[in-house]
């Protein structure tokens, strides 16, 4: 799959899509010229959208490891999960917290190629933690928690951490993203937690409108949000300590980064009362 060697026939390599832009900014190889064209396009707009993407890889290892170690959760659904890449949910689980069972999910094929490819790494040997990959969309969020991929990996009876990193500012308003979420937050029981990171025009809109046209010429739906339109995703959930901040500026670890607004995405994670 490196730069343009054939790629399966449903993997349309003519029009950008969003997983693989974000692999050639994260220097992976499962992207084509179209993806890196619109890749650069962003990049003229906001020259630091390389390290964006790494912040927002770093924010999801942060939030997994709060979680798995915190809030001792061993369930995670992670939703618009990208081509796997290191610093990603089930390599940071199996770190942390080898026993977890994880459903990764995505609506990109190139991302499913790479799940069956490594379909027999994902399962753990020691039988107990365990990855499995759902191809699916976000939009029909009773599709997925429907599946059997899911009904046969996570116990809904127990607290799962929901990831929806970077992944939401690809559906559209008229889509009603905040319907999707909250059908999935109200199927999830006390004690699960979720953890969003959302672009926002907030920090520089004239960068984020630019990106916006770039996006809109390459027929790729990109809808930065404000920082309430973010926090509505969280619905009644009580957002745990530092609250929906900067992306670089929740719970830092280490040095607290310099300019915690350089990245453009808020970013936090909510727990569900009981
Ligand atoms: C920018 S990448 C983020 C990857 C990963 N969450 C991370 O932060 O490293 C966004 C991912 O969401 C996926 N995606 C976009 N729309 C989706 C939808 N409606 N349902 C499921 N996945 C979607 C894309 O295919 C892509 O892999």
């Amino acid at each position: 799959m490196t730069n343009d060697q054939p790629a399966p026939s449903q993997i349309d390599t003519r029009l950008p899509h969003s997983a693989r832009m974000y692999d050639y900014w994260l220097g992976g190889s499962s992207n084509f010229a179209a993806d890196r064209a619109l890749g650069q396009a962003f990049e003229q707009a906001i020259p630091s959208i390389r390290t964006m993407a790494m912040e927002n890889r770093r924010f999801l290892g942060r939030a997994v490891r709060y979680m798995a170690g915190e809030a001792g959760i061993r369930q995670f659904l992670d939703i618009g999960t990208g081509v796997p890449a290191a610093g990603d949910t089930h390599s940071v689980t199996g770190i942390v917290a080898p026993d977890s069972r994880v459903v990764c999910v995505d609506n990109d094929p190139i991302v499913q190629a790479h799940a069956e490819f490594h379909a027999e790494t994902l399962t753990d040997g020691d039988g107990r933690g365990r990855t499995v990959y759902l191809q699916a969309d976000l939009r029909r969020p009773e599709e997925i928690l429907r599946s059997p991929a899911l009904t046969g990996t996570l116990d809904l009876e127990q607290p799962v951490g929901l990831l929806l990193v970077a992944m939401l500012m690809l559906v559209s308003d008229r889509e009603d993203p905040w319907a999707a979420v909250a059908t999935l937050l109200d199927a999830l029981p006390a004690g699960s937690h979720v953890a969003i990171t959302h672009p926002s025009q907030d920090f520089d809109p004239e960068a984020m409108a630019d990106v916006v046209r770039a996006a809109e010429q390459g027929r790729m739906t990109l809808v930065p949000r404000d920082r309430s339109q973010v926090e509505r995703f969280f619905g009644d959930w009580e957002l745990i300590e530092p609250g929906m901040v900067p992306v670089m500026g929740w719970r830092p670890e280490g040095e607290p980064p310099k300019d915690p607004n350089a990245a453009y995405y808020w970013a936090g994670v909510a727990r569900k009362k009981a």
